[in-house]
């Protein structure tokens, strides 16, 4: 097997960013951008790369969806017994990556993570809808499982017992993790290849604003 990609370019453009356009806030100036995906009509403008890493370094990533924002940081949902929080238990340390290719955007972030609490969490998952609530109760998250026909059949025996029950309570292995942001990187594309790169990293409570070449 032997193939080059040199052919294919991706075409990424936007406007250029300057530091006295930006927010001296990092987790405002992150809202902005967000926001900007979602008006814009990014695909998937919620959607991060998460990764984590075990005791030892040995890291791995995965898409998870960010489902809130406030001062303490970025929420994500999932299983707690899953690969992701077994390394989280390790290392609290994580870091996240949204893409943007329609704005010719990226943001990196690193911070650690703090378990959210019963009471946030069951707020939080009320707001999932009826098949990501019952997909809560049916999957053992990053287990191994015999059949795709074993997972339908969890599925159907949940959706069975749970019948027309309006509020279905959350799974306790099932919740939020808070990421407390301590460095954001936005970056724009240009053409031209000088694109912009403003990081901002968290000291005594104050965001640093410094510009990295690209
Ligand atoms: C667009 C997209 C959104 C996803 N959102 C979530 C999510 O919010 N929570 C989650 O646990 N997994 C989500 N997943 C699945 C994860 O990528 C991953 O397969 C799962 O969390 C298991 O990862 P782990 O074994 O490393 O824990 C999403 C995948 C995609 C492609």
């Amino acid at each position: 097997m032997n193939k080059d990609y040199f052919d294919i370019e991706s075409e990424l453009d936007g406007e250029i960013l300057l530091e006295q356009e930006v927010t001296p806030d990092g987790v405002e100036q992150f809202q902005a951008w967000l926001d900007t995906a979602i008006r814009e009509g990014a695909k998937t403008p919620t959607s991060f790369v998460l990764s984590t890493s075990t005791f030892e370094g040995k890291s791995s990533s995965r898409v998870v969806n960010l489902r809130r924002i406030d001062e303490q940081g970025l929420y994500f949902l999932t299983f707690y017994e899953s690969r992701k929080c077994r390394q989280i238990l390790q290392n609290p340390y994580v870091s996240g990556l949204f893409y943007w290719p329609e704005l010719g955007r990226q943001v990196r972030f690193e911070g650690t993570v703090i378990r959210v609490d019963d009471e946030t969490n069951n707020k939080l998952f009320a707001r999932c809808n009826d098949t990501q609530q019952l997909a809560a109760w049916s999957f053992p998250q990053s287990q191994t499982v015999p059949t795709r026909k074993y997972l339908e059949t969890l599925m159907d025996d949940f959706r069975e017992d749970f019948g027309n029950t309006k509020k279905i309570a959350r799974p306790s292995n099932y919740g939020a993790y808070c990421i407390h942001p301590q460095m954001f990187e936005f970056w724009q594309a240009h053409n031209n290849l000088l694109h912009d790169r403003l990081q901002y990293t968290l000291f005594n409570g104050t965001w640093k604003i410094e510009r990295l070449a690209p």
